[in-house]
């Protein structure tokens, strides 16, 4: 296989952004880095390419620690509570990662501080010595979010080290008045601390390079990176002063641990080599991230841009290990939600396990993919949701297959009628073009990550269908001619069968199901696509049919509405 920049590859590892292990699941989340990802690796077990999907909850730093001090639990306690809850909810919505992990975990811990030894062992690493609020009732530094005082612009007192919540100035701990420790009010003494920092600047030349080699990436990714190379790159810090982290592996380093965004990418690796261990092929995951024929791709939110297209890539070019660098790195912008910004704080979200418990999966699988904010911010409503479900899911597609199969129940004991290639009508071969090319296009729009593409050419096969039924009327040849009847159904068969592989990757529920009714064989995904090329022969016994969409009422809809016009107090 090739990728649009002419790199010939064996295998695909993708990787979804690790999410906070701070709170749920929601749609914004979904629309970002975990749905597209998901339909990419599907598409491509469909087509039997080796693929990894990997991902993991990324359970270091700060508000990691402040939720756990809320709820009086240690923040181990806290990230395996969450991530028991989102790992579960994404298997229930079908993203089907074939490794989700945790960063606290001991594989992790042993990844990174192996790859920053790496690094502080050639001297790539430079350290620098900054003054940092240091409690001396709690005898240790404090990130920003522990330091409160009174905001200098507005003077309103409780403003955090970060920023003042009153009049929305992000601050410097140091220009606080009076600042002092959030958790016992004790005052607060500036002292010396030292980090180490990966100096990007010295690799900016590399990095643009590389990038340059890049020119078919998305054009926002390519923007901001343009743009952070204007103003040059700067020192990162690698290091903290935290007691929640994986430890910096240095004598003289107590109560220091690695920046999250220094070792949560390096996740992917360790979450990597974690799968690998289960596999009973503990060495393995190098093939994945060393091997030069592997196409490495990270699915992100735009905010994660910087991390995946230079900061982690410059991490891994340093590194003494030949690392597979990333592909491409496809980045959606954000989801509003009817149209207003989401607010986790506030809670204006629509959360995933709250969903699943009044709906099922495919329906917004298929909403949000419909939607996704692929070249700029897009927006989802409960009402464009259930138009979706009912007029595009149900009308379009479900009643298509429902109709067909049905039909074929009723009159030909669900075995499919005598049908030939060799007696394709005009009106047969012109339908069954459209969908081949449909397949087409649909394939190389998921080659260049556009789901929306994909979709719209999976939504004109279903039309072509639909007319396609309505013209050649088998419910009237019935009556009077048998063997034109048998063979539009026939040819009806074929357009569900490219339906089935168009739509599995989006709503793989219901199309398991369509799979199995037609008799097809291959696992679905372990290159169904290849049997899904071959027609269906006359004959074949068809599965009996049930709704693969139920009409969503619009008193389900008002519920969900009325629930978010609670939350914003309209
Ligand atoms: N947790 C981060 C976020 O949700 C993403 C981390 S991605 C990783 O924005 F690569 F750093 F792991
Ligand atoms: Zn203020």
């Amino acid at each position: 296989m090739q990728t649009p920049s002419g790199k010939t590859f064996v295998r695909t590892l993708v990787t979804s952004a690790l999410p906070y292990a701070n709170g749920d699941i929601h749609l914004g989340h979904l629309a970002g880095a975990y749905l597209p990802a998901d339909i990419f690796v599907r598409y491509l077990r469909l087509r039997g390419e080796p693929v990894l999907f990997i991902c993991g909850t990324d359970e270091y730093g700060v508000p990691i620690t402040l939720a756990a001090e809320k709820l009086g639990i240690t923040p181990k306690e806290l990230v395996d509570r969450n991530y028991a809850s989102i790992s579960s909810s994404f298997a229930a919505f079908g993203i089907s990662f074939d490794n989700f992990s945790q960063t606290s975990r001991p594989v992790h811990t042993e990844t990174s501080q192996e790859f920053f030894l790496d690094l502080h062992r050639r001297d790539l690493l430079v350290q620098k010595t900054t003054k940092q609020f240091f409690s001396p009732s709690q005898q240790r530094f404090l990130a920003d979010r522990y330091i409160e005082g009174t905001c200098p612009k507005c003077g309103s007192t409780g403003a955090r080290g970060d920023q003042c919540e009153a009049c929305g100035t992000s601050l410097d701990p140091t220009e606080l008045i009076e600042p002092r420790n959030v958790l016992d009010s004790s005052p607060l003494e500036l002292r010396d601390t030292t980090h180490w920092f990966l100096p990007l600047g010295r690799w900016q030349e590399r990095l643009e390079t590389w990038l340059a080699g890049h020119p078919e990436w998305k054009d926002n990714v390519r923007q901001y990176c343009r743009g952070w190379f204007a103003d040059g790159l700067d020192d990162r810090a690698v290091t903290r002063d935290l007691g929640w982290g994986v430890p910096v592996p240095l004598a003289d380093h107590e109560g220091k641990v690695f920046y999250v965004w220094f070792e949560a990418p390096i996740g992917y690796i360790s979450a990597t080599r974690e799968w690998a261990a289960a596999q009973g092929d503990a060495e393995c995951w190098r093939t994945w991230w060393q091997d030069p024929s592997t196409r490495l791709v990270h699915f992100i939110g735009k905010d994660n841009i910087f991390f995946h297209a230079l900061m982690f890539p410059a991490m891994l070019m340093v590194n003494s290990q030949d690392w597979v660098l990333p592909d491409d790195v496809p980045a959606n912008e954000f989801l509003n939600l009817e149209g207003r910004k989401l607010s986790t704080s506030r809670g204006f979200a629509v959360w995933l396990p709250e969903y699943l418990e009044t709906f099922t999966p495919d329906p917004l699988r298929y909403t949000l993919a419909r939607n996704l904010p692929e070249t700029r911010d897009m927006n989802f409503t409960w009402e464009g949701f259930q138009a979706r479900n009912n007029n595009e899911l149900g009308n379009n597609f479900g009643n298509l297959i429902n109709r067909v199969l049905t039909f074929i129940h009723k009159y030909f004991d669900g075995r499919v009628p005598q049908w030939s290639e060799a007696a394709l009508t005009d009106l047969d071969r012109q339908a069954l073009q459209d969908v081949e090319s449909d397949l087409a296009n649909w394939a190389a729009a998921l080659e260049r990550f556009s789901v929306k593409d994909a979709l719209e050419a999976a939504f004109h096969a279903g039309q072509v269908g639909n007319r396609y039924f309505d013209e050649s009327a088998p419910f009237r040849s019935r009556k009077d001619d048998l063997v034109r009847c048998e063979q539009s159904l026939g040819v009806a068969v074929q357009i569900i069968r490219h339906l089935a592989v168009m739509l599995a990757p989006v709503v793989p529920f219901a199309m398991e199901k369509v799979w199995a009714w037609l008799g097809l064989e291959t696992p679905l995904w372990r290159g169904g696509w290849a049997e899904a090329s071959r027609p269906v022969p006359a004959g074949r016994q068809l599965g009996r049919p049930e709704i693969l969409f139920p009409r969503l009422e619009d008193e389900v809809i008002a519920r969900e509405v009325e629930r978010l016009r609670k939350l914003i107090g309209d």
